[in-house]
């Protein structure tokens, strides 16, 4: 393998043999630590993206890591095939932490996402009784669940549809956080779920008026229609609760996760729902051969002891307030940035400029000059999600840096 001595040899090597399919900001990390990251010139940085919240337990965290090298040089894959001896234990230890009776794991969050519809339309036809092949689940406009083909078939995004069809039929899109709508959606009688972010990431940060999941999660129920939350981003600690659902103390009836499940170390995604929900899968009609490996569920055991141990919800909660009230701050102070949103630790900053402007970019690229990576979402909107391990005296100095930045900033 050839050796990288540069950040220009490593980006031209990608352009070169790799797709296209990314749009990185020009910097080339060799190292990572808590809430740092490192260049392969040895620049230092304060990660504020976390691998798109995969990574809430730091960079390389001592404890999985531990966890990690010790199932490795045990037993890594035995595809289920057979029985594990990690398995089981990660079963129980995963559905009693997030307290639903059983789970499916998988690798990656679209597979959960995947996992979840395909329970919802068998559940559908084998207990709501809808007719064969007229199950509709409904979306939320603006929505992002992943980069499959039945995925991107419900999403609104021109860049992530263009050409990929046909499309996969059963979707119906409603506004996000607008209870009337979903309501007027879920009079048809074949809509089996209601497939929904708790907060969407992707499209920007939108935070749902206070009272939107409860008044969704009761509608849902009234017409015997699943509520399954997707909390691959929001989940594990992210926004200051373990899930953005219970800020309004919601119980969806299927649960996706992903991402910061394994802290970065390794994919591991999951659906958590009811016994009743998931007898609906028999021997045969789903899975991977990866999903629930030995080395995945050991890590991400580790993983979601650490946000436990380390109390990273409440550290989350804690910082996104002393996150906000500065860049609020900002906000006053300066044309450049018109508000600031979040909860927890995922936040986003909107710039003043049109949607179609390269400002956004233009600034992550001088916070990165400064010490700081972050990344453009959507338009004109700079998403700050840093590690969940951060202390208050970091936060106040990334927001100086982001301050000094924003203010130094000529377009
Ligand atoms: C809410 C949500 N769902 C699903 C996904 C897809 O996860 P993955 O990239 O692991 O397939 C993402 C990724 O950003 C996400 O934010």
């Amino acid at each position: 393998m050839q050796t990288i001595t540069s950040s220009q040899e490593a980006i031209e090597l990608e352009n070169k043999y790799g797709a296209h399919n990314y749009h990185p900001l020009p910097v080339v990390l060799s190292k990572g630590e808590g809430v740092f990251l490192w260049d392969v010139e040895g620049k230092k940085y304060y990660d504020f993206l976390s691998a798109y919240s995969a990574v809430n337990q730091g960079h390389c965290h001592p404890r999985i890591l531990e966890a990690l090298i010790a199932q490795a040089s045990q037993l890594t894959l035995t595809s289920r095939a057979f029985h594990n001896d990690v398995l089981g234990p990660f079963e129980k230890y995963l559905t009693e932490y997030f307290g639903f009776d059983q789970v499916l794991p998988m690798n990656t969050g679209a597979e959960g996402v995947e996992t979840a519809i395909k329970i919802a339309r068998k559940w559908g036809y084998e207990k709501k009784g809808v007719a064969e092949n007229q199950a509709k689940i409904i979306v939320a406009e603006g929505n992002f669940h992943g980069r499959t083909t039945t995925i991107i078939s419900f999403s609104n995004d021109p860049v992530a549809r263009e050409n990929f069809g046909p499309y996969t039929k059963g979707f119906i899109k409603v506004p996000y956080d607008d209870v009337e709508a979903l309501k007027s959606a879920l009079s048809d009688p074949d809509v089996v779920g209601f497939l929904v972010e708790p907060i969407q990431g992707e499209a920007g940060v939108y935070v749902p008026h206070e009272g939107y999941l409860a008044a969704a999660k009761a509608a849902c129920e009234e017409k015997s229609v699943l509520f399954i939350a997707d909390e691959i981003q929001t989940g594990i600690a992210r926004t200051g609760k373990l899930l953005a659902v219970d800020h309004e103390n919601v119980k969806p009836d299927m649960l996706i996760l992903g991402k910061a499940i394994s802290g970065g170390f390794y994919p591991v995604s999951a659906v958590l729902t009811s016994t009743y929900i998931m007898s609906v899968i028999k021997p045969g009609q789903h899975g991977s051969t990866f999903g629930g490996n030995p080395l995945g569920t050991k890590v991400a055991m580790a993983a979601l002891e650490v946000v436990k141990d380390e109390k990273l919800a409440e550290n989350a909660e804690k910082l996104g307030v002393v996150f906000r009230d500065r860049m609020q701050r900002l906000v006053e102070k300066s044309e450049l940035v018109k508000l600031v949103r979040g909860k927890g630790l995922l936040n986003a900053v909107v710039i003043n400029d049109s949607e179609d402007s390269s400002t956004a970019w233009d600034i992550c690229v001088a916070l990165k000059n400064n010490g700081l990576l972050a990344k453009p979402t959507h338009g004109n909107i700079i998403r700050f999600a840093p590690p969940l391990v951060m202390t208050e005296e970091q936060v106040h100095e990334c927001c100086d840096i982001i301050e000094k930045t924003i203010l130094d900033f000529k377009k």
